[in-house]
């Protein structure tokens, strides 16, 4: 018998699976925070289609200022409150940005971003390491299901590294 087709959403939760799989293997021992939020920018990169960014920004003083990341050259230092980033550091809570040109203040690292999905990473104690940025080409690119499985990424970063 062939398999039913999988719906999309159906689809992007076994991809979130297998994403959170190959994380765990990827982080397993290592605590480096740089070299494992290079590994799950890459992953996500690859992983994810209809992205043209993702990557770190870490919060360093009262800015945010560029990590380690995947796609072209980024703004270097982005300040708190400022763009969809620094909304998302300040209000430490997770962005979905379905239009980034109707968002106000939104940087325009890559004229070819239209949408984006801002995940804040918070350690244990409580305090903001940074946070994790994807955008895409396409409007309306990222649903909450993306946004619970960047979250459960970025919330396996933190534990691996000990907020490091
Ligand atoms: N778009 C972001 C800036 C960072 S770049 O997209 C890599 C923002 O408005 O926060």
């Amino acid at each position: 018998m062939p398999e039913p087709p999988r719906s999309s959403s159906t689809d992007r939760a076994a991809l979130y699976t297998d994403l959170q799989h190959s994380l765990v293997a990827l982080l397993a021992g290592e605590h480096d925070l740089i070299a494992n939020a290079a590994n799950l920018s890459a992953l996500v990169f690859q992983s994810l289609p209809d992205l043209n960014w993702a990557g770190w920004y870490f919060l360093r003083g009262d800015e945010l200022v560029l990590g380690p990341f995947q796609g072209k050259p980024a703004c270097v230092r982005i300040g708190m409150g400022r763009g969809v980033c620094g909304a998302a550091a300040q209000q430490r809570a997770s962005l979905l940005v379905p239009d980034v040109h109707a968002f106000p203040g939104h940087i325009a690292c890559d004229a070819a971003s239209r949408s984006e999905l801002v995940v804040p990473a918070v350690r244990s104690d409580g305090t903001l390491l940074g946070v994790f940025d994807l955008d895409s080409p396409r409007l309306a690119r990222f649903s909450p299901q993306d946004q619970e499985g960047i979250e459960a990424a970025v919330r396996a970063l933190i534990a691996a590294t000990h907020g490091n």
